[in-house]
């Protein structure tokens, strides 16, 4: 499998806290059959001490794969952040304070759990214009596309954005309206893909397969497979990803 979204970089934001619990959230990854992890650590977060795009972040990942070469552990990290949306992203994107997943078209954006419909819709449109293909992060947390799969399908029409979910939410882990708008979404088939989000090695670890086996008994093997291998597979080789397959 391929994680495009876990805070598994050591010291930069709200995630892995030391070096060693980075190596243990990769071991985790690594026992449930994650092979590739993109690390995206928050960024452009206000008033949150997080890092722009630059060498802090890439010494960072650099030294984190030499460290699981180190310890033969089969993982590899591909660089990427989870960028908090404002007007200025479009500006930070072009001066090179933010960075894609694996530098591809695909762009990882959170909001605020508040932010009205209008303004994720807007975010994704000025995104695409840019040619950006916005992936925004845990659509099923934002109160605004919860229990409206309509809006949810109409925003990806509009926009071409992609959704990912988290896998603890398919669990109840953010809550029993999260939950529900996570399987109401997957019985449409709207999701894109499903990411760990993980920030630790204790709770929100980086272990897929229990979610990856949930997927596969209530929707679909070929779904799982789509959600958790091929499409993320699609976006760090920057292919494009057919939305509504
Ligand atoms: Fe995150």
């Amino acid at each position: 499998m391929v994680d495009i979204h876990c805070h598994i970089l050591n010291g930069v934001d709200d995630g892995s806290g030391c070096l060693s619990e980075s190596v243990e959230m990769a071991r985790i990854a690594c026992e449930s059959g994650t092979r590739v992890i993109v690390a995206t650590p928050h960024t452009n977060i206000p008033g949150s001490e997080v890092y722009p795009w630059g060498d802090v972040l890439k010494k960072r990942l650099a030294a984190l794969n030499e460290k699981l070469k180190a310890e033969r552990i089969p993982l590899t990290l591909c660089p990427g952040q989870e960028v908090y949306y404002h007007g200025d992203v479009v500006a930070l994107l072009k001066r090179g304070e933010i960075t894609t997943l694996n530098g591809s078209r695909y762009l990882l954006i959170e909001f605020n759990f508040s932010a009205s419909l209008n303004t994720i819709l807007d975010a994704c449109e000025v995104l695409s214009v840019i040619g950006i293909v916005p992936v925004v992060a845990h659509p099923e947390r934002y109160d605004s596309l919860q229990e409206n799969e309509d809006e949810v399908y109409r925003l990806k029409k509009k926009t071409g954005c992609l959704l990912q979910l988290n896998c603890g939410s398919l669990f109840g882990a953010f809550g029993q309206s999260a939950q529900r708008a996570a399987h109401g979404m997957l019985g449409e088939g709207l999701p894109d893909f499903i990411a760990s989000d993980a920030h630790g090695p204790y709770v929100r670890t980086p272990f897929m397969a229990d979610a990856h086996e949930m997927v596969s008994e209530l929707y679909s093997l070929d779904y799982a497979e789509m959600l958790f291998r091929e499409n993320p597979d699609l976006l760090i080789r920057d292919k494009e990803i057919d939305a509504f397959n």
